[in-house]
């Protein structure tokens, strides 16, 4: 069973994104145990806690170290993905040289009520998860226009097409994370 830390880009208790995180998870069944990130609890990034760092900053790094694999649920604000996305990612990549990110195996999804369902947030995220040199995967890329009630109160995915296609994802996931262990 890979083990997946999940960085949502929501801190909203009714935030869609974190509503696909959930409906992924439930998904992947007994493929992956997901592991939510509380990025909430970070501080702002700031050079100088490094001297004596917060709990939840050291706790958020062995998170990551400890993964199999990274799955980050965002957002689009302002077409580009969610502050707390941004600092989660610089403190994984600090302190010089003891970044926490380094090969391991990623992958990006989001949804918006928007038409584009996040696939702009998406694009500038990739590049700066291939910066940190975390292996992103390629394809499939997962953009969701999120509707009302296309995931319910438990989480299932309630348009068969899309539950389908989830499904693929997630496979397709699993599979990049075995072939990066190679
Ligand atoms: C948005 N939203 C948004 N949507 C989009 O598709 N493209 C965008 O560029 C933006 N920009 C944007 C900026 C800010 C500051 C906010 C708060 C919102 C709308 C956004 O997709 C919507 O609020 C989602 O519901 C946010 O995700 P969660 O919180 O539901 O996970």
């Amino acid at each position: 069973m890979h083990k997946i830390l999940v960085l949502v880009g929501s801190l909203r208790a009714g935030s869609y994104n974190r509503k696909l995180a959930g409906a992924l998870e439930k998904i992947a069944g007994d493929k992956m145990s997901f592991t939510f990130a509380d990025l909430g609890a970070l501080p702002h990034y700031d050079n100088d806690l490094w001297e004596q760092p917060p709990e939840t900053v050291t706790r958020f790094k062995s998170q990551i170290e400890a993964a199999d694999g990274i799955l980050v649920v965002t957002p689009e604000y302002n077409r580009t993905y969610s502050p707390i996305i941004g600092n989660a990612i610089a403190w994984g990549s600090r302190p010089p040289r003891e970044s926490a990110w380094t090969k391991k195996p990623a992958a990006i999804a989001g949804t918006s009520p928007g038409a584009i369902g996040t696939a702009a947030a998406q694009a500038l995220l990739r590049s700066v998860l291939v910066h940190v040199d975390l292996k992103v995967m390629g394809q499939p890329e997962l953009y969701l226009q999120f509707k009302q009630g296309l995931i319910d109160d438990d989480l299932q995915v309630t348009n068969e097409g899309t539950r389908e296609f989830l499904a693929s994802w997630i496979n397709a996931f699993d599979a990049f994370i075995g072939q990066s262990k190679n």
